[in-house]
């Protein structure tokens, strides 16, 4: 099967109450991990590369590994550009063999975003690709935010029909609360979403796919797995699973997962070089590290994003 867009699996999941789980790609054991853990929940799959996963692995490479995937499971994959900063990068992973893009152009003005995503999505749609637009702004929660700083990050409800309509976007992220990377709260701060826009956006645009970008749980069994084997990642903190799960049967159709595969891997090199310190045979730690992340999407697949059994 050709690598597939990502229209029929969002239709399925918005029908369904569920969500696609769309991990960051950068390596063959990861996408190894991701793979297996999808064919054995039968789950369709969206893999991502960054702008930092393409040069650090380079594009053919990893179109080589994701076909391999493709090939070796049989499932739906859809490959998808993560966070396209400009035109020229999506055209560059359209050209390539993409299915999927992103255009982030949340950094620029609301009219600046509509003009660059339009204009993806001409070029996308001209080309038989789906493209991911996003509004508002994803942070961490800084200690100097103030409240409407913080407001003014979040997607403002009232701007999402006319971005849809103005650039034709197949699938829309939005900013609630959730952020990148593995320290997403302040010590002591309660996580929250803010599902109340979630829900007006839903409300404004029915039936529409909406994307969660920095929805990684930061799961404290590889925190801790790395703490005690020489890290140092105090006050890391993530979504908790039970919001994503929920957010997953509104409209939300794409969950974004990078940090959480980058700790199930580095748990497990780590844990494998403390325990065997004068082991110098890569699969030796590539292995376990490759099984914790089959481990961690299994889980996700099952326990969060509901799409299991799916195809
Ligand atoms: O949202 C960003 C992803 O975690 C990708 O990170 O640009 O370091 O590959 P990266
Ligand atoms: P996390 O850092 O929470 O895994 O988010 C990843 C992401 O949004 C990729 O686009
Ligand atoms: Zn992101």
């Amino acid at each position: 099967m050709p690598f597939v867009t990502t229209t029929e699996m969002f239709a399925k999941a918005y029908a369904g109450g569920y969500a696609v789980g769309a991990f960051n790609v950068n390596n063959m054991e990861i996408i190894q991990g991701i793979a297996d853990a999808a064919a054995e929940t039968r789950a369709p799959l969206i893999l991502q590369v960054s702008a930092g996963a393409r040069k650090y692995a380079r594009h053919g490479y990893l179109m080589k590994l994701i076909e391999a995937a493709e090939a070796d499971t049989g499932l739906p994959i859809a490959v998808h550009l993560d966070h396209g900063e400009d035109f020229d990068v999506c055209k560059s992973c359209i050209d390539g063999g993409f299915t999927s893009v992103m255009i982030d152009g949340s950094k620029h003005s609301f009219a600046e975003n509509i003009d660059v995503t339009r204009k993806v999505v001409e070029y996308a749609h001209a080309h038989g690709v789906v493209v991911e637009g996003e509004l508002g702004r994803l942070s961490g929660i800084e200690d100097d935010v103030s409240v409407s700083d913080e407001d003014a990050g979040y997607t403002q409800p009232d701007e999402v029909e006319e971005f849809v309509t103005k650039t034709g976007v197949d699938s829309l992220a939005i900013a609630i609360g959730t952020s990148h990377g593995a320290f997403k709260f302040k010590p002591g701060q309660k996580p929250r979403l803010r599902f109340d826009i979630l829900k007006e956006v839903e409300r404004r645009l029915p039936n529409f796919p909406i994307v969660l970008h920095g929805s990684s749980s930061v799961i404290p069994k590889y925190v801790e797995t790395i703490n005690a084997n020489g890290g140092n990642l105090a006050d890391a903190i993530g979504i908790p699973e039970d919001m994503l799960r929920e957010a997953a049967k509104l409209a939300v159709c794409k969950i974004n997962i990078d940090s959480d595969l980058r700790l199930a891997m580095t748990a497990g090199v780590r844990e494998a070089l403390v325990k065997a310190p004068a082991e110098f045979d890569p699969r030796k730690y590539l292995s376990p590290a490759r099984d914790n992340i089959k481990k961690l999407v299994k889980a996700k697949i099952i326990n969060v994003l509901g799409c299991d059994n799916k195809i």
